[in-house]
């Protein structure tokens, strides 16, 4: 028979915790923060078979069963160890324990240990644990790709907001220089660098203790075999533009020469235009009056002659 990979996986999921005894089981976070010297609750469920009655609770730090003398924070049959924890718990199905004023020393990996009525294997820790991570306030921290904090122009680093606890499903907000930038997210990858990148890089968890992470300085330096390659470049182009000016500036005087020599011809049959203009100009009227004489015969002052010339 051919079985469809839904049905399969149907079929696995309800193997699987039936398979596993669903009846024994303890519930707590994979880890948890806490900041010295607070308090912190640590939630924590645990179930076992019907008909079993729970007589003794145990959380103890670092040791996989819980078992026998191994030093523990509670044990609900003895005397309390360590009058800093609290068993919030009962012995039905809330095992929380609660840590006050805490301090470096505990931070461990602690379990959940209960003991029921049955016989001697009716007995049961939870195996994963909860890892209590003790920190001195700084419980987000920008982590970079790079071991230092400088990096060349163009190149690409990454940034990750960690934390003293886990925290996947939290939101994650990304600042330089406290102004919010666009990307979300646990990892910050910055490329193609350039100065407008560098800065203070910071980072805040909404639902952390302590939100916002210390500054991370980022330097952008200018790659020297790029920058060499730029100096090629603008040398190149204050030449070519030298050379564009020179030739301009020749070009421009030809041109000036040039217009100056027509203009000279120009002028030259102009004034010679004007020469000829001005010669058919002038004017020159001359009238000879011939008086005619009464008699010839009688020169005298009669015999008259006029000239007169009018040159304009
Ligand atoms: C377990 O007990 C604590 C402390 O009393 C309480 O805050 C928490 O809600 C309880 N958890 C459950 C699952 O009942």
């Amino acid at each position: 028979m051919k079985m469809n990979p839904w049905t399969l996986s149907v079929l696995l999921l309800l193997a699987g915790p039936l398979g596993a005894d669903p009846g024994w089981h303890v519930e707590y976070p994979d880890s948890f923060c806490v900041v010295e010297g607070s308090t912190a609750t640590i939630p924590c469920s645990f179930t076992h078979p019907a008909g079993l009655r729970v007589e003794r609770v145990v959380w103890c730090p670092n040791h996989k069963f819980c078992s026998g003398t191994t030093p523990n924070v509670y044990d609900s049959s003895n005397v309390r160890a360590d009058s800093r924890f609290l068993y919030l718990g009962d012995r039905v199905r809330n095992c929380t324990l609660k840590i006050i004023k805490t301090v470096k020393q505990d931070a461990a990996t602690y379990r959940f240990r209960f003991e029921t009525n049955g016989n001697k294997y009716n007995k049961y820790t939870g195996r994963k644990g909860v890892r209590v991570n003790v920190t001195n306030g700084e419980v987000v921290k920008v982590r970079s790709s790079v071991t230092d904090n400088v990096v060349k122009e163009g190149g690409q680093v990454t940034l990750t907001c960690t934390s003293a606890c886990s925290f996947h499903q939290l939101d994650v907000h990304w600042y330089r220089n406290g102004h919010v930038l666009s990307e979300t997210g646990p990892a910050l990858h910055l490329s193609y660098l350039t100065n407008d990148d560098a800065g203070d890089y910071t980072c805040s968890l909404d639902s952390s203790w302590q939100k916002t992470s210390a500054p991370w300085s980022l330097v952008v330096v200018e790659d020297e075999e790029k920058s060499g390659w730029r100096v090629t470049v603008s040398v190149v182009s204050v030449l070519l533009a030298v050379i564009l000016l020179l030739a301009g500036l020749v070009f421009a005087k030809r041109r000036h020469a040039q217009k100056k020599a027509s203009e000279v011809i120009q002028k030259q049959e102009v004034d010679r235009k004007q020469e000829a203009v001005g010669a058919s100009d002038e004017v020159s009227y001359a009238t000879v009056h011939f008086k005619p004489s009464s008699s010839r015969s009688a020169p005298g002052p009669e015999h008259e002659t006029v000239y007169s010339e009018v040159v304009r």
